[in-house]
């Protein structure tokens, strides 16, 4: 049986580093109020100019050094974003351009903060199909373009960052190690509960003056909605994972959660009876990076020398759509 395997991972923040006091002197808010509701402390944004596709090019290739090949070995690029270069074309190309290889298949995902899980499940199978190599799985996003930094929208404005992470996906013939399972779900009716007005597609033009005006460019979010439903899914989409696979949270090593918000990340801890702790968060420093968020925290943890051969994570994710989903990976 031939399994995938993450064969290098890197990471790239922006260097500008916004603490919850910079935000406090743009709009009303303060460190204090971030902190407490969501374990937010600061967050990196990229400078005018950069692009989507520029961080994901510094994550894909440490991600590339790691997994001791070259950028001309991958053969499959995919992108998960909620934060493109453009509306089209996919910033996969762009991203295939960057790192200036010959022509292959590049993907763009856009499950937003379920991106990632969504691309690396799609990857394994390209993979365990036999057909590719090298499969190149990025999550990366440029939000800071993107928020409303007035009091208007200062409930989304505090909670997002911009960064990259990236792993290579390779087969291995072990049939222990690897990505062992995963499950992704959607349910279309709450898209509305997160999302971004503009772009619609519906009108003739689908993008007016009166569009900026009323600032549909900028996400609009019901937060006591998108928390509820987060907690519900990611509870029983762990439950539902242990069950059909027959495992306990003693065979887990750690639980490699999205990082929207840490009091999610708890709750949902404390609902399964689980130690907080089995859950990890690097959101202090970089907020809710989306697509960027699962890879970015994977790559610190596996840095930091916290993961070992054997090890079994667990992870997890939920965002808008309302997407959601989890995998099982045994390092
Ligand atoms: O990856 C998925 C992406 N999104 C999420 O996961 C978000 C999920 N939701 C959340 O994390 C939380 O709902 C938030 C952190 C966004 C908000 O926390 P909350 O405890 O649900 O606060 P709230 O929306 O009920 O707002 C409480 C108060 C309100 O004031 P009043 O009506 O009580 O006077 C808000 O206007 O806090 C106010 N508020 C703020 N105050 C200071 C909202 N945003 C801010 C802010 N600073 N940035």
């Amino acid at each position: 049986m031939v399994r995938s395997v993450i064969k290098g991972l890197g990471s790239y923040v922006p260097p500008k580093v916004v603490t919850n006091d910079d935000l406090a002197g743009l709009m009303d808010t303060s460190h204090e109020w971030i902190l407490t509701r969501t374990g937010i402390e600061e967050r990196h944004f990229a400078e005018e100019g950069v692009y989507c596709s520029d961080l994901a090019l510094e994550a894909s290739r440490r991600a590339i050094a790691d997994a001791g090949i070259t950028a001309g070995d991958v053969d499959f690029i995919i992108l998960a974003t909620l934060s493109p270069d453009h509306h089209f074309p996919g910033t996969g190309c762009g991203l295939q351009d960057k790192l200036e290889i010959p022509p292959v298949a590049c993907l763009d995902v856009r499950n937003q903060c379920t991106g990632f899980l969504y691309s690396l499940t799609v990857g394994d199978a390209l993979v365990r199909t036999g057909a590719y190599q090298n499969v190149l799985v990025v999550g990366a996003e440029v939000h800071s373009s993107g928020l409303d930094f007035t009091n208007q929208g200062r409930d989304v404005a505090v909670l997002f960052g911009d960064g990259a992470g990236a792993v290579v996906l390779s087969p291995s013939p072990d049939p222990d190690r690897g990505l062992l399972y995963s499950k992704l779900y959607a349910e279309g009716k709450h898209a509305k509960a997160l999302c971004a007005n503009v772009w619609d597609i519906s009108r003739k033009p689908y993008l007016t003056k009166e569009d900026l005006d009323q600032r549909r460019h900028f996400p609009s979010m019901d937060g006591k909605t998108v928390f509820k439903h987060a907690v519900t899914r990611l509870v029983e989409t762990v439950k539902n994972t242990l069950e059909t696979q027959g495992i306990s949270r003693e065979d887990i090593k750690y639980v490699i959660p999205h990082q929207a918000n840490m009091r999610i990340n708890q709750i949902v801890a404390d609902r399964l009876g689980w130690p907080r702790e089995m859950f990890l968060h690097n959101m202090q420093r970089y907020g809710n990076t989306t697509a960027a968020s699962i890879p970015l925290l994977l790559d610190e943890t596996y840095r930091n020398g916290m993961i070992s051969k054997g090890d079994l994570l667990l992870v997890i994710a939920f965002g808008a759509g309302f997407t959601w989903g989890s995998a099982l990976y045994r390092w």
